[in-house]
């Protein structure tokens, strides 16, 4: 039986224990509530987590990519919401072929691209429900609440596609800097569902599907009876930017990074064999204020990890230390979700013990474009 202290450096580590009780966890929040839980799996890009998702009771799964659709459905998952508009030719194909084996929704906020699905549904007989994507404060996608009856009007006209309900993701909690701003983004979250479901429903359209998810606001929003489907992703790793937000505690983060001090150049610094490539240079996906350095080392809160190259970090020690060089560390990445993305391998591990290796099998650029066509 191998110790993750045996494997070679760097190496993406998960706590299959931590990941497992983050998993259950959230599933039975949901539960508890009567939600449905459709995990957003960008965070994992794994088939393997999202089968414990679905052991624990997910009745479906959101992708940021169609790369993560098409895996989730060679691999039998069979629902499947595309949390963004699908717009090129090419991936609009891709989405097709998929619907013949699984049942898709996909998302709008605008005409244009869902004209583009509907005219390549018509040559194929294919049919579609879809969501609108309502803006509740992260401005990034989306139509305001009150401008959904708008959009609805638009995308009646549209033969392949079906209306199904609303969804938001109110990304902005992230660049909050305590529990009660971030309470106060999950009313804003209600606020925005209820005010476009509302208008909806009044002018007679299908609301079936009210859908909204992060993972700072899940557990303040899963009790509204506006929303029927909960769809966090970071949940199951957890990282430092949700410590920072106080969302969470250290001892529930499940990925770190073990690295090598290679050298120490100078009494207060080390150099690690983790750079950008690694931990990523992200400070959270939409601002955080709270985050100053490149990740936690576990169990030495002496070292701070103050910069990183492209394979190496610079960290600083800033007290008495028991590493030295050729020592290994463990990293909590500041943002799981892009460190995971790192690498093609996850060692799930219980208290340091090996136990399986796990693909991130549902990655960007693992498949060649030329064979997609
Ligand atoms: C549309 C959408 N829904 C849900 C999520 C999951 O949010 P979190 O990772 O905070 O749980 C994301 C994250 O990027 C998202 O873009």
């Amino acid at each position: 039986m191998k110790n993750i202290l045996d494997l070679p450096t760097p190496s993406f580590l998960v706590d299959l224990d931590k990941l497992e009780s983050n998993i259950k966890e959230m599933a039975e929040m949901c539960k508890k509530n009567g939600k449905q839980l459709w995990p957003m799996v960008k965070t994992h890009k794994s088939t393997f987590i999202a089968e414990i998702q679905q052991n624990h009771g997910a009745k479906g799964f959101l992708v940021g990519t169609i790369d993560e659709a098409e895996k989730l459905v060679e691999k039998g998952f069979k629902e499947i919401m595309v949390a963004y508009p699908v717009a090129s030719k090419e991936n609009i194909e891709r989405i097709i072929k998929l619907a013949k084996n699984s049942h898709i929704i996909l998302s709008f906020d605008g005409i244009e691209a869902a004209t583009k699905v509907e005219e390549a549904c018509e040559k194929v007989d294919t049919y579609f429900d879809y969501l609108i994507i309502i803006d509740s404060g992260l401005h990034r996608f989306g139509v305001a609440p009150e401008k959904a009856i708008e959009l609805a009007e638009k995308l009646k006209k549209l033969t392949y596609l079906k209306l199904k309900g609303i969804a938001t993701h109110p990304g902005h909690a992230y660049s909050k800097t305590n529990i009660e701003e971030i309470k106060k983004v999950a009313r804003e979250e209600i606020e925005s569902l209820t005010k476009a479901a509302t208008l909806l429903k009044k002018e007679g359209y299908p609301v079936e599907i009210v859908a909204t998810g992060s993972t700072p606001t899940a557990s303040f929003v899963v009790g509204d009876k506006i929303i029927d489907i909960l769809r966090p992703g970071n949940y199951v790793f957890y990282d430092a930017i949700q410590v920072a937000l106080g969302v969470t505690t250290l001892e529930k983060c499940a990925l770190t990074v073990l690295a090598t001090v290679i050298s120490h150049p100078k009494e207060d610094l080390f150099i690690i064999n983790v750079g950008s490539k690694g931990l990523g240079l992200d400070k959270g996906a939409h601002g955080s204020s709270l985050i100053q350095s490149y990740g936690i080392v576990k169990g030495h809160p002496e070292l701070i990890i103050e910069s990183l190259s492209e394979e190496v970090g610079k960290v600083k020690v800033t007290g008495n230390t028991d590493i030295k060089v050729s020592g290994k560390i463990e990293i909590i990445p500041n943002h799981a979700c892009s460190t995971a993305n790192m690498t093609s391998y996850l060692i799930g591990h219980r208290n340091g013990i090996i136990e399986k290796v796990i693909p991130v099998d549902a990655r960007e650029g693992t498949q060649n474009p030329l064979a997609l066509l």
